[in-house]
């Protein structure tokens, strides 16, 4: 009988654990897919460690690629080419089952993987077609694994609601599966980039992977004035923020009038002291950006095969170590995914 792991109750790393699972057969629009990899999220570690609370028995992540099995009944979509899959055909999730495309709305931020429904921490699952697609060219399953989520907020930040250009200065934080992204998809785009880490060993990877200004941000806790001041005092035209709260002020500080800011993250608290005077004083655009649709992750695969960007890994766990993985994540070394092997 196939593996998969599931979580507790009560939610708690140590409580993620194997079980033998029959994964049935696929239905009318749905396929039967043998899983092959996934990747952490901070998402799954809310879950994991029952911030974010799923109900009892969870099979947790939200990001999962594998190869089809079995094909279900057809539905009436088949229409649409980048919905039919054959057996064999490699196929990667999307975070949001229900947006499959158009601008957000709240009733599309429904049944996430690994939150509201089953996710991909199993050997197999059965998925409706329409909350799949192709994988990049040339990709291995576990690197197809790292876009969903982290990916895919990482290009829509930047592209359709951050609409940079060649020559933008974008400024990105921290060294996470988000950020990392956010740092390789401006620099492909003809960006220049300022990145900040509160590690200086993790400062010269952002260097090496192509960033053209680094600040300790721990050490230049007045980060902001600092990327403001390394641009000449125009300030930075587009940031990734990854920090909200109290470390969006800094962002507002770097950020040179006329430009944007998408928040995508919370590691800094769910509520803070925003300088809005500061915001309208300086005609900012800000923007929440939430992953992102099933037609914008096919446009983000095709903007990778065009721009050769790459997914960094910095792990890869066997399944059955996905306890040892949300350590090792909740120690927060890793630069970069930490990916599951399927
Ligand atoms: N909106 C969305 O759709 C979406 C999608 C994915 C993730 N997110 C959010 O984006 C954030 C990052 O996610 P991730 O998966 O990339 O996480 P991750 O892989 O766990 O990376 C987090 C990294 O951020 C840096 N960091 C830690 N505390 C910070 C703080 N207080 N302020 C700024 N940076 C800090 C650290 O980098 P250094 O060690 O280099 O300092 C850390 O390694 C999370 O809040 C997550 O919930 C949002």
């Amino acid at each position: 009988m196939p593996i998969a792991m599931r979580l507790g109750p009560p939610a708690a790393i140590d409580q993620l654990v194997p079980f033998e699972e029959d994964p049935g057969r696929p239905g009318a629009g749905e396929v039967l897919v043998r899983m092959r990899g996934s990747s952490l999220n901070f998402h799954d570690y809310l879950v994991v460690t029952g911030r974010m609370p799923t109900a009892g028995g969870r099979i947790p992540l939200s990001d999962g690629a594998g190869e089809v099995v079995e094909v279900g009944a057809l539905r009436g979509d088949e229409a649409d080419p980048s919905m039919t899959f054959r057996v064999g055909e490699a196929v990667l999730g999307t975070f949001f089952r229900h947006w499959r495309e158009g601008d957000p709305a709240q009733w599309k931020h429904g049944a996430v993987a690994g939150e509201h429904v089953d996710g991909y921490a199993r050997q197999f699952a059965v998925v409706p077609v329409a909350a799949l697609t192709r994988v990049p060219h040339g990709f291995s399953l576990a690197e197809a694994a790292t876009l969903p989520c982290a990916g895919l907020v990482a290009w829509r930040a930047l592209g359709c609601c951050g609409g940079i250009r060649p020559g933008d200065v974008v400024l990105v934080q921290g060294t996470g599966g988000v950020s990392v992204f956010a740092l390789q998809f401006a620099k492909a785009m003809g960006a220049t980039v300022v990145a900040i880490s509160s590690s200086e060993g993790k400062l010269k990877r952002l260097r090496a992977l192509g960033a053209d200004h680094v600040i300790h941000y721990k050490a230049e806790p007045n980060w902001g004035r600092a990327a403001r001041r390394w641009t000449g005092g125009r300030g930075v035209d587009h940031i990734v923020d990854v920090g909200g709260a109290d470390f969006l002020n800094q962002s507002i500080e770097a950020c040179r009038t006329g430009g944007s800011i998408a928040l995508v993250g919370l590691l800094a608290g769910t509520a803070g002291r925003v300088d809005t005077g500061r915001i309208m004083a300086q005609q900012l655009r800000l923007q929440g950006v939430v992953v992102g649709s099933r037609t914008d992750q096919l446009e983000m695969i095709r903007a990778i095969e065009s721009l050769g960007v790459r997914p960094v890994i910095d792990s890869s766990f066997q399944l059955q170590q996905l306890p040892a993985a949300f350590r090792h994540q909740e120690a927060g070394r890793h630069f970069g995914k930490i990916v599951v092997e399927i």
